[in-house]
Order: C-alpha cells, then structure tokens, then sequence
C-alpha cells in the first residue's frame, strides 16, 4: 500500500464526506457581493449548479481586490516574448489601470452583461486584457486560438455572435509572421452572425489595413476611453466560452461559469500547485487554450501571484534554453508545460547540458498536461531538472485538473505514465460498456460520478440538449470523459487513449473527424480516412488515405498537395496535417465501420490483431504498402484475429 500525505488523504475524504460544506470553505477565498442561497442546487437535474443566488465579480477578485489589499506595486504579468526580443512588466495597479480602460471603452461600444466578445489574438498583453476587460463588465469572452484559420473562427462567430471582435495585425511564429486580421476578415465574412466593431492591435511587425466604420485602432480606443468599475454578475452567469473539438467537426461551446470557477482556481493554486500569493507562477500555454484561461490569467491573478505570459517556442526562441532562462530571469517556482514541449528540448539538448547555466533554485515543480506524459520524457526532464515532474489530467470541460498529485498538499510517489489520483472533489472511476465498474488494472472507459465539482462546465454555450446528450448520457450518473484507461490496485489512474476521433498534436487537441470532412469535400475524393501515427516530437500527428473517384486521372501527387492545404486553409496549421497517401480502398467492418485504429497500429509498426469482422484480409496489405511509401508501416504486421481488434 502506497502512503499518501495526510493531508491530501484529509482533503479527499472531506470533500466526499460533505461536498457542500468543503466547498464553502473553499468560496471563503473569494470576494462576494452577495453571498449564495444554496452551495450546490440540484433542483434542475442534471444541470447542476454550484453557489446560486451568489453575486461576484471575477475582475474584481483578480485585479482591484490584489491591489487593495495592498499588491498594487507588485508584477502581476510579465510578458515574456523572446520571439520579439521584448520583456515587459506589468504591476497590479498598471494591468487593473488598462483593464478598467478598455472595459469603459467596450461599454462604451454599447457592450453589456452577457453580450459576447470574440478574442483572435497572439500572445501579447492586450489578450490577457481583454479578457479581464470583459469579465469586468460581465461580456461573456470566447478567446479563440490563433493557429485556427478563418473557416474555424467562422463557426465560433456564428455560434457565439458576438458584438465585438478583439484582435491584432499579426502573430509571429518562428521565421514568419501570421497576418491575423486577413484571417479574422475572411472569417467575419463567411460568418452570418456580424459584430458591430473590431478592435484591432496594429503590431509594428505588419500592420492591417482597416474597414472604415467597422475597425477601430486599439491605441486610439483606449487612451481615449474612460475606465470603467465592477458590474456584479450572478455566480452562475457565463464569464466564458471556450470551443472544442468534438467527435464531429462541429466545435463545442464549453461553458464556464463566474463563481465556481474563481473557488475551483483558488483552490487549485493553493493545493494543487502548492504556490502562494506573490510567487511567480508561469504556464507555458497559449490564451487560446484552456490551460492558458485558466493558468496564464485567471487563477494566478485571483491568487496574488505574478504570471507569465510567453511569447515563443520552447526550442529557437532563441534556443532550448529558453524556459531555463526564464525560470531563473523572475525566479520561477511553479512551471506547467506539455509534454511535447520537454521532448522538443530532449530534441536539441540531449544530455541537458543547457540547464546547468541556470540557477533554479527558486524552481519547485513543473506540472505538465495536455497529453499523457511519456514515462522516457518525463524521467529525462526529472533528472535534468532535478525537481518534480507531475503529470496531471485535465480537459477543456473539466477547466482545472482532475487527477494530480497535489504540491500543496504534499507529493505522494509518483508513478511514471500516471497522473495520480483523484484530485480531492472528483470521483473517478473506470467503467464497461454496460456502465459497470472494472477491477484494477481492466481498461475501460473513465468517467466521473456526477455532479461534477465547481469548476468543470454547467452545459455547453446555448445547446444544454447536446451537454446531456454527449456527456451524460452514455453512462447514466456519470459524465462522460472520452478518454479510456485503468486504475491501478493503488488507485492511480493511467489515461491511454480516447474512445472517440479526437487526437493529441503536440498538447492540442484535434478531431480526425474533422479533418475527414476537409478531405472528403475534395472533388476527385470518394473516401477517406484520417487518424494519428506517433511522433517523435508531437506525440501524435494525423494521417489521411484517400480513396480517389474512380476515372479522376490527375497527377495524384498534385491532389495529396491539395489535401493539404485544404486542411490548413479550412482547419489552420495548428491541425499539423502534412501526410496524405492514396489507398485502393479502405478497411471496413461487414457493417461498414471504417478500421482506423487498425490502420493506426499498421502505420505506427505494431502487430496489429486482424480483425475477426473484416470482409477482406487483402485490404489490410494494401494498406500497408500505401503506409510504407509514406514512410511508415516498419512493423511485424498481423496477428491472429481476435475480435473487431479496433478502437475508433
Ligand atoms: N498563430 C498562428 N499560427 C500558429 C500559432 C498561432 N498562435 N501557433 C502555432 N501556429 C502554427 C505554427 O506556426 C505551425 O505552422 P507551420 O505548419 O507553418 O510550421 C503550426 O501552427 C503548428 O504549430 P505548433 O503546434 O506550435 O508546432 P511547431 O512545430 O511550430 O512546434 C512544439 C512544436 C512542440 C515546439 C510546439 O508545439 C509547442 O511548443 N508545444 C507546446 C504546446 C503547449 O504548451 N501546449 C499547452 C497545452 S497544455
Ligand atoms: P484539452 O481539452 O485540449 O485539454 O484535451 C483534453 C484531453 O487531452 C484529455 O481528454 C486527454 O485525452 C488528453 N490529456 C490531457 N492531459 C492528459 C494527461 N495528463 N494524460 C493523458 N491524457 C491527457
């Protein structure tokens, strides 16, 4: 029997002993306007709600309330942008100055409590103050990634209709710069839904040309605003959307709520990653991302901490260095990165020779999410750095994480490819098809005991019918999560894959589905099929087959190139999709279930099972041989047949 700390064996057993009394104690971090009528109100099943009746201002909690209890004069951002050769400080009292400001100029456009706002933007300031921005005036945010292309940008548009759209000239990448507002155009174009106004960030690296009457230059617009105060808002209103991949490629509007949202993230900071109000906190994310929602700005501010807003790559901004540098530069204590990022620097500093210039003392732990931690990188990192490497589990849904190991409450042994156990509040557990509970070490899918702690989604953004349908239906009781694995005689959980079409790319997450819908919409395609092979660097990448038209006689190498750059027209270059091959035909099961999983395996050099329900074994040769030319398919091929042997 593993022993765990005491204190995280205290937490775990509180909040499931008296969930509500847990959980008010937790909301004593935060500021009210009005304390709630009822902790938790289950009076619209399975809609659950946490803190209603409560009335709270989530700016106020993260930037006048830090400044009135005297951190004026401390960072509460540091925007470090190595990609820009610029370091900028930002105190309590500077960023609450520029927020007020900008909110006073929105309201000024006529935005109110509960209109939307779009964010398109990179990785600059005026992201982070958008965001505070709206939540001061109770706008309703939906920051949406720059790596998406304006196809996608155009479905958040007309899903979240937004008044206005907050976005910038450019993004910069390594060696490029992205035009943004071309994109944000296009996309506003395609859409239905229109915004009234576009504030637009002119970088001096490119600058935008402007629709008259429709955008306005961020400069002007807030130096000539005035700042404005709180507006009080219900616990239970909506501060943002964030969209997601789903199992088709229609994005989901996951929802998060004001007041639950600021107990779980000042929970988290405190026990979870063990920091305290005026360190340095620092998530290596992207504002476009959850991770960056909740750990580049809303938790560290709402905590007292200093965070960091990073502008670069982990390798060749300038070089692999650059995290260490960083940590040691505003003496770092916390980190949260993905693990693709620590395999990017394996890549170019194999014996971690670069660390040893730095001094991290100040450096306590480095969490790291968005994909399951390979136990190989997680081991090197540990030795390297010489401190904790925490995997933990968390998703878009859930906003914070869901099983970690807890700082704050003491590490317990680590278990390389785990993220620990539950983390105190949720009740994980592994499940068959028929929603019964597995043993120890049976894979199954993993769900978790409803209601779900505050925090994590009340519904998803106007469609409470597709929340109930997509999460809570297929194991009644319990949400859905979508990942599948086991939980060991220890209790700790191992997260191995998905049940459904989403892939992992380098700590993002994409719908092959998606991709398919892309792909199947070129002229000369009468099939497809997109799944994701191993990589070295991103974890996973995606791959197509397509089956051609029959009588299409182009050079197919002109139609794989097309493909994709369909995909990075239509989908952005974030999806990473550069590998397309042609096949004869695909594998399907007698009941015409595409075999991408057993693809997968071929692709990817595993001895793959043949499936007992495929019509014809031949296929399965085909394919590999189109794999091969592709450069992948090294592997000890079939096996004996045992079962459907596919998972997607
Ligand atoms: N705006 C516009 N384009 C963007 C973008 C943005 N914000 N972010 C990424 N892109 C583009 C890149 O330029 C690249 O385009 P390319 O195909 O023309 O080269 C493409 O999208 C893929 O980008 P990325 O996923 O960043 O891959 P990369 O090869 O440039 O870098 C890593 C690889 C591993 C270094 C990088 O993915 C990384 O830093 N990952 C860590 C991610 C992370 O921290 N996630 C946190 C989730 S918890
Ligand atoms: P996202 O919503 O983009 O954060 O992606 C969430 C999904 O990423 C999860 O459902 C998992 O499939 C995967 N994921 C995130 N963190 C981990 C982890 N620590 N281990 C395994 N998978 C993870």
């Amino acid at each position: 029997m593993i022993a765990l700390s005491p204190e995280f064996e205290a937490a775990t057993k509180a909040a499931a002993d008296d969930p509500e009394a847990f959980w008010a104690d937790a909301a004593k971090a935060i500021h009210w306007e009005k304390p709630w009528d009822k902790v938790f109100d289950d009076s619209n099943a399975p809609l659950y709600r946490w803190f209603t009746g409560a009335q709270v201002n989530t700016c106020y909690n993260c930037l006048d309330r830090q400044v009135e209890a005297g951190r004026g004069d401390q960072d509460a951002l540091i925007y470090e942008s190595p990609i820009t050769d610029k370091t900028e400080h930002f105190t309590y009292s500077d960023l609450l100055a520029r927020v007020a400001k900008v909110a006073g100029g929105m309201a000024a456009l006529g935005v109110t409590k509960g209109d939307r706002v779009i964010i398109y933007m990179p990785m600059v300031p005026e992201a982070i103050i958008s965001m505070l921005a709206c939540a001061r005036i109770g706008a309703v945010h939906s920051v949406v990634f720059g790596g998406f292309a304006a196809n996608e940008l155009a479905t958040r548009i007309d899903d979240a209709e937004p008044k206005l759209i907050l976005s910038a000239s450019c993004g910069i990448e390594p060696g490029k710069i992205v035009a943004y507002k071309p994109l944000l155009d296009r996309a506003i174009a395609m859409a239905s839904a229109k915004p009234d106004h576009c504030i637009i960030l002119q970088r001096p690296q490119q600058l935008a040309s402007m629709i008259e009457g429709r955008d306005i230059d961020w400069v002007g617009f807030e130096s000539e605003a005035e700042p404005t105060g709180c507006v009080t808002v219900e616990a239970t209103d909506p501060l943002y959307i964030i969209y997601t991949s789903g199992t088709t490629g229609e994005p989901k509007g996951i929802v998060r709520d004001n007041g639950s949202h600021l107990v779980a993230l000042a929970w988290s900071m405190q026990n979870i990653y063990g920091v305290n109000p005026g360190e340095v906190f620092w998530a290596a994310s992207d504002v476009g991302w959850v991770v960056g929602h909740s750990y580049i700005c809303y938790g560290p501010l709402l905590h007292g901490c200093t965070a960091i807003l990073f502008e670069g790559k982990p390798v060749g901004t300038p070089d692999a260095a650059t995290y260490w540098r960083i940590i040691e530069r505003h003496k770092v204590t916390v980190m949260f990165t993905a693990p693709t990022a620590i395999r990017a620097i394996k890549q170019q500093d194999p014996d971690g020779k670069l660390v040893k210039d730095f001094d991290l003392s100040s450096f306590r732990v480095l969490y790291v999410a968005g994909e399951r931690g390979d136990p190989d990188t997680i081991a090197w990192g540990e030795q390297i750095l010489g401190v904790p490497i925490i995997d933990h589990w968390w998703q878009t849904e859930s906003g914070w994480p869901i099983n970690s190991n807890c700082a704050g409450l003491g590490l317990y042994p680590v278990k390389h490819g785990s993220p620990g156990k539950a983390v105190p509040g949720f009740d994980v557990q592994v499940v068959d098809e028929g929603c019964n509970p597995v043993g120890p070490n049976e894979t199954g899918a993993i769900v978790i005991k409803l209601p779900l702690p505050p925090g994590c989604l009340p519904t998803l953004w106007g469609h409470d019918d597709a929340y109930i349908s997509k999460y809570l239906t297929d194991y009644p009781g319990y949400y859905k999560t979508g990942d599948a694995g086991f939980i060991d005689e220890d209790g700790y959980l191992f997260v191995m894959s998905r049940t459904d079409d989403i892939i992992n790319v380098a700590g993002h997450r994409l719908s092959t589905g998606a991709i398919e819908e892309v792909l199947s919409n070129h002229v000369d395609v009468a099939e497809v099929a997109v799944f994701g092979v191993a990589d070295a660097l991103k974890g996973q990448v995606p791959l197509g087959l397509a089956v051609l038209k029959a009588g299409v006689n182009r050079d197919p190498q002109l139609i794989l190139g097309e493909l994709v750059q369909s995909v990075r027209d239509q989908i952005g270059p974030v999806a990473a999709f550069k590998t397309a091959g042609i096949a004869q035909r695909l594998p399907k099961t007698r009941s015409g279930k595409i075999l991408r999983g057993t693809m997968q395996k071929i692709a990817d050099g595993l001895a793959y099972p043949i499936p007992a329900t495929i019509d014809d074994v031949d296929i399965l040769f085909e394919i590999e041989q189109a794999l091969q030319l592709l450069g992948y398919a090294g592997g000890p091929g079939p096996m004996p047949a045992d079962g459907d042997g596919d998972a997607t």
